[in-house]
């Protein structure tokens, strides 16, 4: 009986956050944090479903789960059927916002397309976990998104027909964008590409992401301080002070732009040796943050963790909305594994939580 295992990275904005929404590049790159999920086929037309990380365990039987009919664009996903959303959403019958009842709509709305005539009456168990903490603006859903996408493709036999890499990477890329929206309405797309493509990407509003060429695996202590933030809020406020001093912030918007085209070049940089690139990706670390803080997205919990680490000589930076969530602080190779851990208790000791991980690994 097949059974498919598969994970997929987080991710996390290393430059940028911000000023993209204005249209500046920013970059971001997978965590090495994953979500990771096993789907195994089942002999009798059940499915059931096991998602413990949001207290989800259903079952169902398959031939009620609505199914769609082949769509003309084979095997790309059609546009956003918000019949078929009703419809599950009803069938699931959870509340519309709980990260529970997202979840299992997303992972039957791609059941509903998948499925062919030969698995449509075939059951399975389903279920995820994920080391990434949920709403810390570490691309937890669309790392789900896209571990649930590529096992139900597989599953059905959609990866087997001879397709190459690249193409199988944006086969999951686009169905995994399809529940990515199921989950957030209008995502930009940039967490899902990242958590397929894995390593590091570029992005700027509007146009292609571009994985970023020459990106070496870096490593982190992210930091979650767990002040709840919503980046609507601090994207309002950034909005706002823009209005009011639009010739002081847009330079700061355009220093930015050049922050993340900066790292871009870092990368692609001749004769540069580890160390120095790692000393000068610290400093555009520290400016940026700088950059971040003046418009006004840090937080005291987050210039802690930059007053902590600053003391035993590693740069750190807020990464997403900020006002709040999470700090990446660089670990350069020299850095011991004593100072690592001291950095951690310090900041263990605020009451954050703190995880070692890489940036920039597999997708
Ligand atoms: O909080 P996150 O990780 O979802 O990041 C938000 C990033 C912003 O640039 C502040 C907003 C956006 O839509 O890009």
């Amino acid at each position: 009986m097949p059974s498919y295992f598969t994970s997929s990275p987080g991710k996390v904005i290393l430059f940028g956050e911000h000023a993209v929404v204005y249209g500046k590049v920013a970059t971001a790159g997978s965590l090495g944090l994953r979500s990771y999920c096993l789907i195994q086929s089942r002999t009798d037309k059940t499915v059931e479903v096991s998602l413990p990380d949001v207290q989800l365990a259903r079952t169902w039987s398959i031939s009620d789960i609505p199914r769609q009919d082949q769509w003309t664009g084979y095997p790309y996903p059609p546009p956003m059927n918000f019949e078929l959303l009703d419809q599950l959403t009803k069938f699931v019958d959870l509340g519309t916002h709980t990260n529970r009842s997202q979840a299992a709509i997303a992972l039957l709305y791609l059941h509903s397309y998948l499925t062919t005539d030969s698995t449509a009456s075939q059951g399975y168990d389903f279920s995820v976990r994920a080391n990434l903490p949920v709403g810390a603006g570490l691309g937890s859903s669309a790392s789900y998104c896209v571990c649930v996408a590529t096992a139900l493709l597989q599953l059905n036999g959609h990866l087997s027909t001879g397709l190459d890499k690249e193409t199988q990477r944006d086969l999951i890329n686009q169905w995994a964008f399809q529940a990515e929206k199921v989950i957030h309405g209008n995502p930009s797309g940039i967490d899902n590409t990242v958590s397929t493509l894995g390593g590091a990407v570029m992005f700027k509003k509007g146009e292609k992401i571009e994985p970023m060429p020459g990106f070496q695996s870096l490593r982190f202590l992210l930091t979650n301080t767990r002040v709840p933030r919503e980046t609507q809020v601090q994207v309002a406020n950034v909005r706002k002070l823009r209005e009011k001093y639009p010739n002081v912030v847009d330079p700061m918007l355009d220093s930015i732009n050049e922050i993340s085209t900066s790292c871009k070049q870092l990368f692609s940089q001749e004769g540069l040796d580890r160390s120095q690139l790692l000393t000068q990706f610290g400093e555009l670390v520290d400016v940026n943050h700088g950059l971040l803080a003046a418009l006004g997205v840090s937080h005291p919990a987050l210039e802690k963790v930059r007053e902590i680490s600053s003391k035993l000589g590693l740069k750190s930076k807020l990464t997403g909305a900020g006002g709040g969530g999470c700090a990446l602080t660089l670990i350069r190779d020299d850095v011991s594994p004593a100072t690592v851990e001291v950095v951690k208790q310090l900041l263990e000791a605020e009451g954050f939580q703190c995880m070692e991980t890489s940036v920039g690994g597999p997708g």
